[in-house]
C-alpha cells in the first residue's frame, strides 16, 4: 500500500486520481487546505496531521505501508515571507517527525514534492538540477532543508528517495472534477480565470520592471497531471531499485511571463481581462524555467500538456466549481 500524505490538496488529489488505478493507496489529510471530495472514492481516506506521531502510527500499525508521499506542505512564496514560523514547523519540523514513523516501520521509499523556489534567483536562463541552489524566500528554505535531511537519512539509515522540484504546477483534471481551488487564492492562473468568470474586479501584475522582455515575471507552467504521471514512474523505480536516491526537475521548459499568461486565458476563454500593474511581491524571482532532460533520460518522462491546455483544462474547473 502506498501512504500519499496530503493527498487531499490540489496536486495530492490529481496524483491519487492516477495512482487507485495501478495501487492500493491510503491518504492522510488534516484538510488544513484540502478537501476532502477531491479524493478518489477508491482510496482510503484518514483524518490527521503528519506533524502527529500518534496520527501516524495509527496508520503505519494498521496498513502495509511500502512508500511513502509527501504532499502535505504549505506552498505559498508569499505567505512565507510574512510567517517564516508556519513553514519551518509545518514543512520541515512535521516532515521529520514523518521521517522519524516511517524509519520506525522500516518503510525506506520517499517520494518529496519539492519545489523550484530552492534555486532562488538563477544565474541561467534554463535551471538544471545541478544549478546552485540559494533560496530567497522561507518557502525554498524549507524545502531545500528537507532535501539535505533526505541526504543525510540516507547515508545514515538507508532511506531512498526521489526529491521532484515542480515549477508552477497548474491546470485541472481532464474530468473537471478536481482542479486548483485555494482560499484565498493566490495564484496567477485561477485568478485570472475568476476575473473573467466575474468574480474579482481586477488582475493586479506585481511589477513589470523585472529584467524580462515584457518586464513581468517568466515562470514555466506544468500541467498537474503531467506532475501526477511523475510521480508515478519516480515511484516505480524505487520499488523497483531502479533510484536509490533521485532529484529531478519538472517543468516544461518553456516560460511565460505573466502578461502572455493573461493573453492566453484571453484567447481561451474569448473574454477580456481588466489588469493593473501594482508593486512587485516579495520573494518573486523574474525567471523561473526549467530543464526536465534529467527525468526524461532516466525515466522517460515528458510533459504532454501546453499552457494553452493548461488554461482550458482549469477554465473546465472553475466554470463549474
Ligand atoms: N502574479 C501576479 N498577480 C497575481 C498572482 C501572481 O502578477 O495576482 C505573478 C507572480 O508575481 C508571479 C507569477 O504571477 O510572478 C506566478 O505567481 P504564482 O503565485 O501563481 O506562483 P509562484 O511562481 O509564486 O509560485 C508557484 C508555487 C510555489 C512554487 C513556485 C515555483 O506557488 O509553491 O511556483 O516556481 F515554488
Amino acid at each position: 500500500m502506498i501512504l500519499v500524505v496530503g493527498g487531499a490538496g490540489y496536486i495530492g488529489s490529481h496524483l491519487v486520481k492516477e495512482l487507485v488505478e495501478k495501487q492500493e493507496v491510503v491518504v492522510l489529510d488534516n484538510l488544513s487546505t484540502g478537501f476532502k471530495d477531491s479524493v478518489d472514492s477508491r482510496a482510503v481516506f484518514i483524518l490527521g496531521d503528519l506533524g502527529d506521531e500518534e496520527d501516524l502510527e495509527a496508520v503505519f500499525s494498521a496498513y502495509p505501508i511500502k512508500a511513502v508521499m509527501h504532499f502535505a506542505a504549505n506552498s505559498l512564496v508569499g505567505e512565507s515571507v510574512k510567517d517564516p514560523l508556519k513553514y519551518y514547523q509545518n514543512n520541515v519540523a512535521a516532515t521529520l517527525t514523518l521521517l522519524k514513523v516511517m524509519l520506525k516501520y522500516n518503510v525506506k521509499n520517499f517520494i518529496f514534492s519539492s519545489t523550484a523556489a530552492t534555486y532562488g534567483i538563477p544565474s541561467v536562463d534554463i535551471i538544471e538540477e545541478n544549478t546552485p541552489t540559494n533560496p530567497i524566500n522561507p518557502y525554498g528554505e524549507s524545502k531545500l532543508m528537507v532535501e539535505r535531511i533526505l541526504e543525510n537519512f540516507s547515508s545514515a539509515y538507508g532511506l531512498n528517495y526521489v526529491v521532484l522540484r515542480y515549477f508552477n504546477a497548474a491546470g485541472a483534471h481532464v474530468s473537471g472534477k478536481i482542479g486548483e481551488k485555494h482560499d484565498p487564492e493566490t495564484h496567477l492562473i485561477p485568478i485570472i480565470l475568476q476575473h473573467l468568470l466575474g468574480q474579482r474586479d481586477q488582475i493586479s501584475v506585481f511589477g513589470d520592471d523585472y529584467d524580462t522582455p515584457d518586464g513581468t515575471c517568466i515562470r514555466d507552467y506544468i500541467h498537474v497531471t503531467d506532475l501526477a504521471e511523475a510521480h508515478i514512474l519516480a515511484l516505480t523505480s524505487l520499488l523497483d531499485g531502479k533510484n536509490k536516491t533521485a532529484t529531478y526537475n519538472l517543468g516544461n521548459g518553456q516560460g511565460y511571463s505573466v502578461k502572455e499568461v493573461i493573453d492566453m486565458c484571453e484567447k481561451v476563454t474569448g473574454k477580456n481581462a481588466n489588469v493593473v500593474i501594482s508593486e512587485r511581491r516579495p520573494g518573486d524571482p523574474a525567471r523561473l524555467v526549467a530543464s526536465s532532460e534529467r527525468i526524461n533520460k532516466e525515466l522517460g518522462w515528458k510533459a504532454r500538456r501546453n499552457l494553452k491546455e493548461i488554461i482550458k483544462t482549469a477554465w473546465e474547473f472553475h466554470k463549474h466549481n
